[in-house]
């Protein structure tokens, strides 16, 4: 797999722009087959799951045409309802198409979404309420099979705020006959982004960043044209990438109130942190501070999506820090790879990281085996003195359109290899 070469110990000083958002564009991707009509979307992120959507949505009968920022999709010859395996094995998140596709066509097929480094990550809030929706279920343990002659609108109260299960009920519901209404809903920003999509195509959507959403369903919808969000986890990652480096940075083109939980927890490392419309700046002087204890949880909470990065960052801070994350059992395969960078992390069952700061971490040769773990050696190898690699580019890939591009502009000596 393809690395990247860091020569680190230089402080990041310069700015940045911001761009459209991973965890946005994709389940708005499976809303346009949800709306059957032309959609215009811009500030599309040039990832590598942005472009496998656009073989699902092409498998599943869409026109798409994408000049890696713009995405025209024309879904309104979709037809196809099974997803071949090998979609759901490239990308979990491809679950997110069988709302739309089920909630449209009455039927959808695909392969059980496998788990992945952070854990197992099932499905079953998903599928309990497209049961609740009128779904029945003929697929054996590998296969989800579900048809339903028309869905009808539930209230759905979700045990846990999942993100995907939060999204794929909306993406079902809005073809669905009635009303929907969500309770204990995610409310984290991309909830929102996919309802201020929805709604541009006409669809009846409200509550979204509350617990309760509520879908009329059966609206018809007509062709839209939308702007994705900016991505809080890489403007976020950015942030972190400042502060380990004790530089100076400006992000531009940022949502500030999405990351307000991360710029707290960057304040009580030590951070100066103030903003400018939709600009945020960040500037470290010194070592960071310890922080007593992190604890990841639902938005508006520390997001886990940055647990690794901030681990990273603790790892160089004056004294001992706990992080414990308690939304994936397996969000740690960064841990071992710090320590062979000298950072002195004692990793409890997996999800409680004791960190005892120390003054530098050494450069290494390491490997990255998930998408925000792989961020977080590259923010380490940006602060440690000397030449490392980080294998395992691709997966790093999938969530950042360029990340040694934009840390090269903040000054950083980082080369994809
Ligand atoms: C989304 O994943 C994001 N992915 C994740 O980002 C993010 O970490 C996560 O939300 C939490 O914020 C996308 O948006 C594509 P969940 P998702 O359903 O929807 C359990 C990244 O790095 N659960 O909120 O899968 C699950 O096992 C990725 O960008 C069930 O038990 O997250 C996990 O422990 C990683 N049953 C917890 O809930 C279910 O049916 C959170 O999952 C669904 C989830």
């Amino acid at each position: 797999m393809a690395s990247y070469v860091v020569n680190g110990g230089r402080r990041l000083l310069g700015q940045v722009g911001i761009g459209g958002c991973k965890n946005a564009v994709l389940p708005i991707l499976a809303a346009t087959v949800a709306t059957g009509r032309r959609s215009v979307i811009h500030n599309c992120p040039d990832i590598s799951d942005t472009h496998v959507s656009i073989e699902i949505l092409r498998h599943l009968g869409c026109d798409v045409v994408y000049d890696g920022a713009v995405m025209l999709v024309d879904a309104s010859g979709t037809g196809e309802r099974v997803l071949p395996e090998k979609y759901v094995q490239m990308m979990r998140s491809s679950v997110l198409f069988a709302g739309a596709v089920l909630g449209r066509f009455g039927r959808f097929e695909t392969a059980f979404p496998g788990g992945c480094m952070l854990g197992a990550r099932p499905i079953d809030l998903h599928l309990k309420a497209f049961e609740l929706m009128g779904a029945r279920f003929d697929g054996d343990e590998n296969t989800i099979s579900a048809s339903a002659k028309k869905l009808e609108g539930r209230r759905i109260s979700l045990d846990f705020p999942s993100v995907g299960a939060t999204q794929n009920i909306i993406l079902a519901a809005v073809n669905a006959h009635g009303r929907t209404l969500i309770n204990n809903a995610a409310k984290e920003p991309e909830i929102a982004d996919l309802q201020g999509f929805l709604r541009a195509a006409g669809a009846r959507v409200h509550g979204a960043g509350s617990t309760t959403i509520v879908i009329e369903g059966g609206e018809k919808l007509h062709d839209v044209e939308y702007k994705i969000m900016p991505d809080r986890i890489v403007a976020s990652t950015y942030l972190v990438a400042g502060a380990i480096t004790r530089g100076h940075v400006r992000l531009n083109n940022v949502n500030v109130g999405d990351i307000m939980p991360v710029m707290n927890s960057l304040t009580q490392a030590g951070a100066t942190l103030y903003t400018e419309g939709p600009s945020v700046i960040l500037r470290m002087d010194d070592r960071p501070c310890a922080i007593p204890k992190i604890t990841t949880a639902p938005h508006p909470n520390f997001p886990t999506d940055v647990q690794p990065q901030f681990t990273a960052l603790l790892a160089t801070a004056k004294g001992d820090s706990v992080i414990e994350e308690k939304l994936f059992e397996a969000r740690d395969a960064h841990i071992d790879e710090l320590v062979k960078m000298g950072a002195n992390i004692k990793n409890i069952k997996g999800n409680r990281f004791e960190i005892s700061g120390v003054e530098e971490l050494q450069a290494a040769d390491v490997v990255a085996k998930d998408l925000r773990g792989g961020a977080a050696l590259i923010l380490a190898a940006l602060a440690a003195k000397g030449q490392s690699s980080i294998d395992g580019a691709d997966y790093v890939k999938r969530g950042y359109e360029a990340i040694d591009k934009d840390l090269q502009a903040l000054g950083a000596d980082i080369e994809f290899a």
